[in-house]
């Protein structure tokens, strides 16, 4: 093997090595190695879920008693207008598309005398107190499956305490807070 033969292949050899090294820097520029500040796409987070889950929301939501003592009565009376499509507030109203709802907190579910209530919410028994009123007023249909309440819901966690208040009042003698 001459000189100019060796001179050949070590050439070779050398460039196939500059040639690999500058891939594998070509690679790293193309491919950038390391974790990601930022997901390349958005992950969908707990926050999001329990805000689009009806039932969740509650959840989040501080409990009734606590939004209660908060609650104001005279805005939950400007915030039962698309029930009144339905329900009527007066002492001694008539049962309209919806049963009369004056005293209802604490009464028994389903009770009110001339009204044909679902079968499903007749069989929820029990008796409306805070909680229930909470969860029925947010999901009619998440509380009751069958209700022929054909009502979206509240969905607003504080406004559904306002509400509450407001039906609380329609009372000779308020019910208690919890
Ligand atoms: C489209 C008509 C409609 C609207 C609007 C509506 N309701 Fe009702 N509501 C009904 C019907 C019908 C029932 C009876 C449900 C059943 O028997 O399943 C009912 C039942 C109820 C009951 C149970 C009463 C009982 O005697 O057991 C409560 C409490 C109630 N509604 C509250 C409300 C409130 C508060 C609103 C407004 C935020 C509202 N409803 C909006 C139709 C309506």
């Amino acid at each position: 093997m001459d000189s100019f033969e060796f001179n050949k292949i070590a050439g070779a050899v050398l460039g196939t090595l500059l040639f690999v090294m500058g891939l594998g820097i070509l690679s790293d520029g193309i491919f950038h190695h390391g974790v990601p500040k930022q997901s390349a796409y958005a992950l969908p987070s707990a926050e999001v879920e329990t805000a689009s889950a009806g039932g969740a929301a509650a959840a989040a939501a501080p409990p009734i008693g606590e939004r209660l003592a908060k609650a104001d009565a005279k805005k939950g009376e400007g915030l039962i207008k698309p029930c009144t499509a339905c329900h009527v507030f007066d002492k001694g109203g008539a049962n309209k598309v919806g049963p009369g709802l004056y005293g209802v907190v604490e009464r028994p579910i389903a009770s009110h005398e001339g009204f044909a209530y679902s079968d499903s919410l007749k069989g929820k028994g029990g008796k409306w107190d805070y909680a229930a009123l909470d969860h029925f007023i947010e999901a009619p249909k998440g509380f009751a499956s069958g209700t022929k309440m054909a009502y979206g819901g509240e969905k607003d966690a504080s406004r559904r305490a306002d509400i509450i208040a407001y039906l609380r009042s329609l009372a000779e003698a308020p019910a208690p807070l919890p």
